[in-house]
């Protein structure tokens, strides 16, 4: 088999937030960073690159492009045109840089809470005034958490300019519904707000994420 995970790996003799952040007895859960290996094709990737001595400025492979107008089509329906994409580091820096570069300075940015904490730091230190709107807590212990529209109508100011979305939400694990994200596309154009959506976990959804809009002509 080419995948391993079963194997402990110890990780401590490198550096990493993950281990490094607390005593040696505890179990450091605290954060989605996994300990086994990368997939074989990864490494081997790697390896093949590290073994040709010199690193200079890189680019992005046009391979790189190719594969992600390949996986939006199959997976999604979307036809990304190549002149759309736009490689970053990663994306927290990318929801910094689309706060710069789409909202004007001191611009409202909006964003439902609890939220993955780095959203709550985007406004701050982009110069942009946080606006917050709690989700509805469950109904029941273990029940999904809900979009709370009169709460996030209440954040809205005519400042707002963004909305920083996450679809699957982390940390609440909701996949929001056709309905749902109707409702709020509603809300969206209403307001004319942008919005800059977190999708890092939607291929682990095991329905389709519901899309409410093709890609744009
Ligand atoms: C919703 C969400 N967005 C972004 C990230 C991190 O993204 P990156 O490392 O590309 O900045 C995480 C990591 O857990 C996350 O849960």
């Amino acid at each position: 088999m080419e995948f391993d995970f079963l194997t402990p790996i110890d990780r401590r003799q490198y550096p990493s937030q993950k281990w490094d952040r607390y005593a040696a007895d505890v179990l450091p859960l605290w954060i989605a960073d996994m300990d086994f290996s990368a997939p074989p094709a990864v490494t081997r990737a790697l390896a093949e690159r590290v073994a040709h001595p010199v690193y200079g400025y890189a680019k992005p492979s046009s391979s790189l492009d190719d594969s992600l107008c390949d996986w939006s089509r199959e997976h999604y329906g979307w036809e990304v045109p190549r002149d759309a994409i736009v490689w970053l580091p990663g994306v927290v820096p990318a929801l910094h840089i689309a706060s710069l570069a789409l909202t004007s300075p001191g611009a409202g940015v909006v964003t439902t809470t609890p939220i993955y904490p780095p959203f709550l730091q985007v406004a701050n230190k982009t110069g942009r005034l946080a606006q917050m709107a709690p989700l509805a807590e469950p109904l029941e212990p273990g029940g999904p958490w809900r979009l709370d529209f009169e709460a996030l109508e209440a954040a809205i100011t005519p400042e707002t300019q963004l909305l920083l979305w996450c679809h699957p939400h982390n940390p609440t694990g909701r996949v929001w519904g056709e309905e749902e994200l109707l409702a709020l596309a509603e809300l969206i154009e209403r307001h004319d707000l942008l919005v800059i959506s977190d999708e890092l976990h939607a291929d682990l959804v095991v329905d389709p994420t519901a899309r409410i809009s093709p890609w744009p002509a």
